[in-house]
């Protein structure tokens, strides 16, 4: 059963493009990762999907209901941990949990049952009368998974559920996500980080609001093995960076602090004329070392490649 589905999918803010035209799906208990830098459109993407924010065009459905239309029913089946800190810092453990399970629409008969066995859940049995502003990261995000699981959600979404917090504690919140998921539970999480998206079943990445890549973890790091990168330091930088552009030698010519990283599958192949090339406009080059592709190079590259073979380029 598809627990997800998204259709061209795009919001722009104003001529902002922030979502562009993405479309997935997912089933029943699987763990799909959404990955991609800062400003990506993971948020924006999960704030449409609950019903938050109207899509500019496209359409999804969560659990079968439609994101504009059927809004409350998806709060209603789905849990949603923030990015943003959400839980209330002067308020004990147990005092945020049944705020929350009261505004999820959990009948006040069942709330105390609910707390007991979620906080037991998450490992928090013994600390409902300490004060949420007194609980380390951890223990504060897998407070704030118990609350996003009071009504029992049959989906939920996690935006950046480890941000800040340490190893051990990252760990065991993603031991919490596969129980869940093993139960039944569809869940869709975002990330920075690769090693944390290595969790997942399956992964999209995305960049500047378009997915640029998706497949399981090993389809996505055999990506990143096939882009080449050196990082180039130069003198004017932005002359060279200029030139290395125009001239399409590679994928992608990004600028990286006071380096360039040149970006393409066959890189190594392609240095010496870019040496060469910048050589004699004058280019001084210091240093061009072979680095190891980041996911962001590697993708980054895969899209201006993909864009190229759009524009009928190269
Ligand atoms: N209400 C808004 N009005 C205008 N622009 C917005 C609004 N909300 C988000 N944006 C812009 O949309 C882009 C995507 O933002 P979004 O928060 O979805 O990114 P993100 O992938 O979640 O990033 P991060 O990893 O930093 O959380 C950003 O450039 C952001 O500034
Ligand atoms: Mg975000």
């Amino acid at each position: 059963m598809q627990t997800l589905v998204i259709e061209h999918l795009t919001k722009q803010f104003e001529s902002f493009v922030a979502v562009d035209n993405i479309s997935l799906s997912m089933t029943r208990g699987e763990i799909f990762g959404l990955l991609g830098p800062n400003g990506a459109g993971k948020t924006t993407t999960i704030r449409i999907l609950l019903g938050l924010l109207a899509p500019t065009s496209g359409s999804a459905s969560v659990l079968g209901y439609d994101v504009v239309k059927q809004s409350e029913e998806i709060r209603a089946h789905a849990g949603y941990v923030s990015q943003k800190f959400a839980l209330y810092p002067d308020l004990t453990v147990a005092e945020n949990f049944d705020f929350y399970a009261g505004v999820y629409g959990v009948p006040r008969a069942n709330i105390s049952e609910r707390r007991r066995a979620l906080l037991e859940q998450v490992g928090l049995t013994g600390q409902e009368r300490v004060r949420v502003g007194a609980l380390a990261g951890g223990s504060r995000q897998r407070l704030a998974l118990a609350c996003a699981l009071s009504h029992e959600p049959e989906f939920l979404f996690l935006d950046e559920p480890t941000a800040g917090v340490d190893a051990v504690a990252r760990r065991a919140l993603w031991d919490l996500v596969y129980e869940l998921a093993e139960r039944g539970t569809s869940i869709l999480v975002t990330t920075h980080y690769m090693d944390e998206a290595e969790n997942c079943q399956r992964l999209a990445f995305i960049y500047q609001g378009r997915i640029v890549a998706e497949g399981t973890p090993g389809e996505i790091k055999r990506d990143q093995i096939h882009a080449q990168v050196f990082e180039m330091e130069c003198e004017p930088l932005d002359v060279a960076l200029g030139i290395l552009r125009d001239a399409k030698l590679f994928d992608e010519v990004a600028l990286y602090g006071s380096t360039l990283h040149l970006i393409d599958a066959h890189a190594r192949e392609k240095i010496s004329a870019a040496q060469n090339l910048l050589r004699e406009k004058n280019v001084r080059v210091t240093r061009a070392d072979e680095i190891v592709a980041s996911l962001e190079d590697a993708f980054i590259a895969r899209l201006r490649s993909a864009d190229r073979a759009t524009n009928g380029e190269k």
